[in-house]
């Protein structure tokens, strides 16, 4: 089979990488990739918006199966182009539509969605422009910290969690009013704080079946101790220690059976990745957000820990027959870490060459922002590579991407070393 993964960060490397490893796989292709993925599959030089060109390469290379990382193709429809175009019904998207995708397109979707169907989650309203004095006075009602969220797809920066009423108030209308976000805040979706652990559940559907893959956890903030800035992601482990039996089932049960009962109520045809962020708030798990794709950098330490081979698992996927497969996980603990430029999440410089990336043993190095140029391999974004190990628990997975990250240098490198420091 000749498939195709777009998308061009660590989450797409480690997809490609697993793919690589199919008996099935005959030609794999990446678009548009990045210096990684040009090691095991035909990097392809077409941005996962252009359609046109992607319709294009899947019709030259007769590829049948096309696997969406990032969010935007699938918010923008990609797979309902996939569908429409008749040249194109024997391709298999694993990514939902464009309506499912809105839960992930716009938190007043996800937030109607997830009350209608009793799904636990935090309390919310949310406002327009016009009803901006209703906004001031929801605000009035609530105790800080005040968690304002612009309703539509903001790369990760549109939530802001404020101490001060007059602040959250000010930026209420900023979002509203003067499109702080661009269209993204036209709605802004106002939260009550919740207050606990994060995690990440995953899980795949095939629109009547699901399976849930490891557990994971991911470390967002710059800063070690969880300080300063969000980012993409600097690290992440997985399985979660605090998810023992009880807590598994209280995800399945409450949220992720309703979840997908929900979808199909909802006549919401879903094929492909579910990812929902939880928080475990005093022993009950509780959704912040859902995203219609895998996480990154969680893809890195959930995907390598599937033995299955997983084209496989996609063939089950497109046959609508997930509930014949059996998962089986690496009992192992995988851990990731992630190496930045300097500067990031604000300005960085790129192009910067890395080296020692030949004398690394006993870790798998994911690139997420490098490229190829001429025999170098060079940075090309925020967040450079991902390196990931396997341990009998996190701390020895954690102790060998730490020394194997040691033996990398490029300008400005900088990776978090508390990775885990919570646990
Ligand atoms: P989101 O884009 O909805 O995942 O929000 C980004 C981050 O903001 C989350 O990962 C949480 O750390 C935080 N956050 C979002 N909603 C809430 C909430 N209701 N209470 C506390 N923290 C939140
Ligand atoms: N690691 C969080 C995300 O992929 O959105």
């Amino acid at each position: 089979m000749n498939i195709l993964v777009l998308g061009s960060g660590g989450r797409e490397h480690t997809l490609a990488w697993k793919l690589s490893q199919s008996k099935n796989s005959t030609n794999l292709f990446v678009a548009p990739g990045n210096a990684g993925t040009a090691t095991i599959a035909t990097n392809s030089d077409i941005g996962v918006s252009d359609f046109e060109g992607i319709k294009q390469l899947v019709l030259k290379e007769g590829i049948t199966l096309v696997v969406v990382g990032p969010e935007v193709p699938l918010v923008e429809g990609i797979h309902d182009f996939f569908l429409k175009e008749e040249s194109l019904k024997n391709v298999t998207v694993i990514g939902p539509q464009k309506l499912a995708a809105t839960l992930e397109g716009s938190k007043e979707f996800a937030k109607e969605f997830m009350f209608r169907h009793s799904i636990p989650t935090a309390a919310y309203q949310s406002f327009s422009a016009d009803g901006l004095e209703e906004g001031y006075k929801f605000l009035e009602s609530l105790e800080p910290p005040y968690v304002l969220k612009a309703d539509g797809l903001a790369a990760g920066k549109g939530v802001l969690i404020l101490n001060d009423l007059k602040e959250a108030k000010n930026e209420l209308r900023t979002m509203l009013v003067d499109s702080k976000f661009g269209d993204a805040s036209r709605t802004v979706v106002i939260e009550e704080f919740l207050d606990g652990t994060e995690l990440s559940c995953f899980v795949l559907t095939d629109g009547e079946h699901y399976k849930i893959l490891p557990m994971a956890k991911d470390y967002k903030r710059i800063g070690e101790g969880d300080t300063g800035l969000n980012t993409g992601g600097m690290g992440a482990i997985s399985p979660v220690p605090f998810v023992d039996d009880v807590f598994y089932k209280k995800i399945e049960e409450r949220i992720v059976k309703p979840t997908i009962k929900g979808l199909k109520k909802d006549g919401i045809p879903y094929v492909g990745f579910l990812f929902i962020g939880l928080i475990k708030v005093g022993g009950e798990p509780k959704v912040i957000e859902y995203n219609v794709r895998m996480g990154d950098p969680e893809t890195e330490v959930v995907i390598p820990r599937i033995k299955n081979d997983l084209v496989e698992v996609f063939r089950a996927v497109m046959d609508k027959a997930l509930d014949k497969v059996e998962l089986k996980i690496d009992d192992r603990a995988a851990t990731t870490v992630i190496a930045v430029s300097g500067g990031y999440p604000e300005a960085y410089e790129k192009g910067k060459e890395i080296l020692g990336l030949e004398s690394i043993d006993n870790s798998i190095v994911f690139h997420a922002g490098t490229k190829k140029m001429e025999d170098k391999v060079v940075s090309n974004g925020g967040r450079v590579l991902a390196m990931t190990s396997f341990g009998k628990d996190h701390e020895e997975g954690l102790a060998l991407s730490y020394s194997n990250l040691e033996k990398l240098c490029f300008d400005g490198m900088y990776y978090r070393k508390d990775i885990g420091f919570d646990l």
